[in-house]
């Protein structure tokens, strides 16, 4: 594994980054492994918040069983670390919660207790992928807000392009948040891709004002359902497929394309916003 940045380089904010989709199944929990490890493959130290409480979680694609979550730290009974699961290729994981924590309802103890928790992780992580639900519950939209980059997977059934436009549409005009980057999942090729990102960009361009950006595209692989039903990730059990060279490959972009206001990254300010986000969700 590569670690040349690591050591005595300047220090860089956390990257935040919330991978999210107006309908379910459209693959961002596959999706949301595969990018983490690839970028753990890059060298970078990467977190991910299972934060779906969806059906095909973080630790189901895994086949890991956590014994404790996000609760446990939230009143107090259990430290970050101590509920933090060791995933594959140096991956840490934040399972996903059973029942419903809502952001929105924290009191001002679990509040400082979550940003506490967090505070020396600022020194031992590059990048926090969050895994959200689908759709737009009020969680879907604090992590999108909190977040200073989202990533929305789309596939190509109309379904799915018209609920990520929706998805979109609410988060620009009731949020100003404006920067989206796109990522066709399960098409059929590059240029179905692009009829995707373009059907929804022409769209957004007419309607909204956004920045949508096409982050590349992961084809519909068999490799993924296979991975999926023995629980080993598609990234580490099928390195070659085609599905695997495409993650990799939107790795390499994401390492290229540093937001660009980095001042207002990192880890704290993302859960500073998390934590006292004002937001009223209708
Ligand atoms: N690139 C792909 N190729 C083939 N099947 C895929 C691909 N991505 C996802 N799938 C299928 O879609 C299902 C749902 O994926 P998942 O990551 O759980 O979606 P979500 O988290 O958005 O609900 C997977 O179980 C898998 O069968
Ligand atoms: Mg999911």
């Amino acid at each position: 594994m590569a670690t040349a940045d690591r050591g005595a380089a300047p220090k860089k904010p956390v990257r935040v980054i919330t991978i999210t989709s107006g309908k379910g199944g459209v693959g961002k929990s596959n999706l949301t492994l595969a990018l983490a490890l690839a970028l753990s493959s890059l060298g970078r130290r990467v977190l991910v918040w299972d934060a779906d409480l969806g059906l095909a979680n973080i630790d189901l694609l895994l086949g890991l069983k956590p014994t404790a979550n996000i609760h446990d730290l939230l009143d107090g009974t259990k430290t970050l670390s101590e509920i933090i699961a060791q995933g594959p290729g140096g991956l840490k994981i934040l399972p996903a919660a059973s029942g419903i924590m809502e952001l929105g309802a924290l009191s001002e103890s679990q509040k400082q207790r979550l940003l506490s928790e967090f505070d020396d992780w600022d020194e031992a992580l590059d990048f926090l992928l969050i895994d959200t639900s689908a759709g737009l519950g009020t969680n879907v939209i604090y992590f999108n807000l909190a977040a200073q980059e989202s990533i929305v997977v789309v596939s190509g059934e109309p379904t799915s392009i018209t609920d990520a436009y929706a998805l979109i549409k609410v988060l620009s005009t009731c949020y100003q948040q404006n920067n989206f980057y796109i990522l066709p999942n399960m098409v059929a090729n590059e240029k179905e891709a692009k009829n995707v990102f373009g059907l929804l960009s022409s769209v957004a361009d007419r309607h909204l004002s956004v920045s949508l950006r096409l982050l590349g595209f992961v084809p519909q692989d068999p490799a993924v359902v296979t991975a999926v039903r023995t629980q080993t990730p598609f990234f580490l059990a099928a390195p070659t497929s085609e599905a695997s060279r495409r993650v990799l490959e939107i790795a390499q972009r994401i390492l290229a394309n540093p937001p660009d206001l980095m001042a207002e990254g990192g880890l704290s300010f993302f859960l500073n916003r998390l934590a006292g986000l004002g937001v009223t969700v209708e």
